[in-house]
């Protein structure tokens, strides 16, 4: 997205596929537009009639043909003292579909009136809205079109360059959200282990990281036998993707880690037929991973990175691992498989036990659509996040609510962990009941992460289908996780200078 700003003064509009957006307070006054007359008399007759007053969720669509653009856009956003940045993420998810069908290429935003950053939080839910799926299918079917310039006009006080740098940030972070929603929509019989590894490994090469993959021998070799047990009742090989960005002051290693299951089958222990399609998502945590690394390689912020991703496919058949089966882990702790769906802490336990002793990070992330249970506690509306270190957990809990990746804590307390301590090996990969499954699943991921500080985020219930938030589409992946890990990194860069 092209982005630029400019003073008020110098806005001279344009013709064509152009619009003027401007967002709108309850209790503004419609009077005061920066369009033409007639449109700011149309304007203050739907505000008469109460059509439109500016409240959350409206948007007023003001042809005007004969002046300076094509249209006027006006976007309520609700009251002045509520106003946050996920409110203009939503009101830019609102004013999307107008902007769509009215085939709008170019749009001139005035936020002369608007609070700092608001621009930003706007573009960024603007190009979210405007996520389109397309792999399998060419042009939007309802024949709209998507915004590719926005012109900021800003206040008197701000400068315009710097507006710019940062809005074009927020569409960069964006992107890279667009990027992980569309490897997740992409079907599992095309988004194969071995084409996650490829994914990385072009993402690395673009923005000049290093990748490494490891293949099953390798893995073997290694004693990784939970995440090989995983694979064993798929065609498709599994994978091991190790992504590394550096920077050459950083005084700090950050790991990241993703669940890349490319599809949940549940293995022998199967799922139900109905809403198993939608276990291509189960790599969503590798996708935002992934993306996320993608995105923070383009900012550059002062610390090292360590991305790992298994990627596998958990699946039935002849050879499959079976309930009851016991292996060893790459850090030498035996489980006993009793339940070949709790897939997800099995591979993350060998891919975590590697990178943690081969980089030695100062803090580890993991992501991972990890349990059921996490739908039924937080619902889509919020991950769950847990983990060994109270601080770690309290900075990713911010920097979702700056983000809009929201987060909420679970308690994992020595009772919890003592529910995933094995009869027959050293660990069971389920606890007895049914309870707490989500902190059961943490519990037994921390079993792998030695004495780093480590935090583990269930994005079960938030990394596809969810509804009612107008820049996120119910039927898509929502690609949570980038911006989180974006802003959490970046802020933790600052902090370690
Ligand atoms: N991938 C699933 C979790 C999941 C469920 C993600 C629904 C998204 C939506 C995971 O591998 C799984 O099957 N978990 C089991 C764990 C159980 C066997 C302890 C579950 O949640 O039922
Ligand atoms: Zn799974
Ligand atoms: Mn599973």
């Amino acid at each position: 997205m092209k982005i630029e700003a400019i003073h008020a003064e110098a806005y001279r509009g344009g013709k064509g596929d152009t619009c003027l957006v401007t967002p709108f307070f309850e209790g503004d006054d419609p009077a005061g537009l920066r369009a033409g007359k007639a449109a700011a008399a149309a304007l203050c007759a739907l505000s008469a009639r109460g059509v439109f007053t500016g409240k959350t969720g409206q948007c007023q669509c003001l042809p005007t043909p004969r002046d300076r653009t094509q249209a006027v856009l006006a976007v309520g956003v609700g009251s002045r003292a509520k106003l946050s940045a996920e409110g203009a993420r939503r009101a830019a998810g609102t004013a999307a579909g107008p902007l769509s069908r009215h085939r709008v290429r170019h749009v001139f935003l005035d936020v002369t009136r608007m609070p700092d950053r608001f621009a930003e939080a706007f573009v960024e839910g603007l190009v979210l809205a405007q996520y389109r799926f397309e792999v399998y299918r060419k042009g939007d079917p309802e024949g709209g079109a998507a915004v590719e310039a926005v012109t900021l006009i800003v206040p008197d006080g701000v400068n315009p360059d710097r507006a710019a740098r940062d809005t074009h940030r927020a569409a960069l972070i964006a992107m890279g959200v667009n990027g992980a929603r569309q490897l997740a929509d992409t079907a599992s019989n095309d988004l194969t282990p071995s084409a996650l590894a490829e994914f990385a490994r072009g993402v690395a090469r673009e923005s000049g990281m290093s990748c490494t993959v490891l293949g099953p021998r390798e893995m073997a070799e290694l004693g990784m036998n939970a995440l090989l047990g995983v694979a064993k009742g798929a065609a498709e090989e599994p994978r091991l993707v190790v992504m590394e960005y550096r920077h050459a002051r950083a005084k700090k290693t950050i790991l990241l880690a993703g669940k890349g299951v490319c599809f949940d089958a549940g293995g022998i222990s199967i799922k139900p037929a109905q809403g198993m399609h939608e276990m291509k998502y189960d790599m969503c945590g590798a996708a935002a991973v992934l993306c996320a690394m993608m995105t923070l390689a383009h900012l550059g912020p002062r610390v090292n990175l360590v991305a790992v991703v298994p990627a596998v496919e958990n699946k039935t058949g002849a050879r499959a691992q079976t309930p009851g089966d016991i292996v060893r882990a790459y850090n030498g702790k035996t489980i006993e498989v009793r339940n070949t769906d709790a897939e997800g802490r099995l591979i993350l336990a060998d891919a975590l036990a590697y990178a943690v002793e081969k980089h030695a990070p100062d803090v580890v992330v993991d992501l991972a659509t990890l349990t059921g249970a996490c739908v039924v506690a937080l619902g889509h509306y919020a991950a769950g996040v847990l983990g060994n270190d109270d601080g770690l957990v309290a900075s990713l809990v911010g920097a979702g609510e700056e983000t809009g990746d929201r987060l909420w804590p679970l308690p994992l307390w020595d009772e919890y962990c003592d529910l995933i301590k094995g009869d027959h090996a050293d660990l069971c990969n389920i606890s007895p009941g049914r309870d707490a499954g989500t902190i059961t699943g943490a519990a037994f991921i921390k079993e792998f992460v030695g004495g780093t500080p480590w935090a583990h985020i269930d994005i079960a219930g938030v990394a596809y289908g969810v509804k009612h938030i107008p820049h996120l589409n119910p039927k898509h992946a929502t690609g949570f996780g980038v911006r989180l890990l974006t802003r959490w990194v970046m802020d933790q860069a600052k902090a370690a200078k």
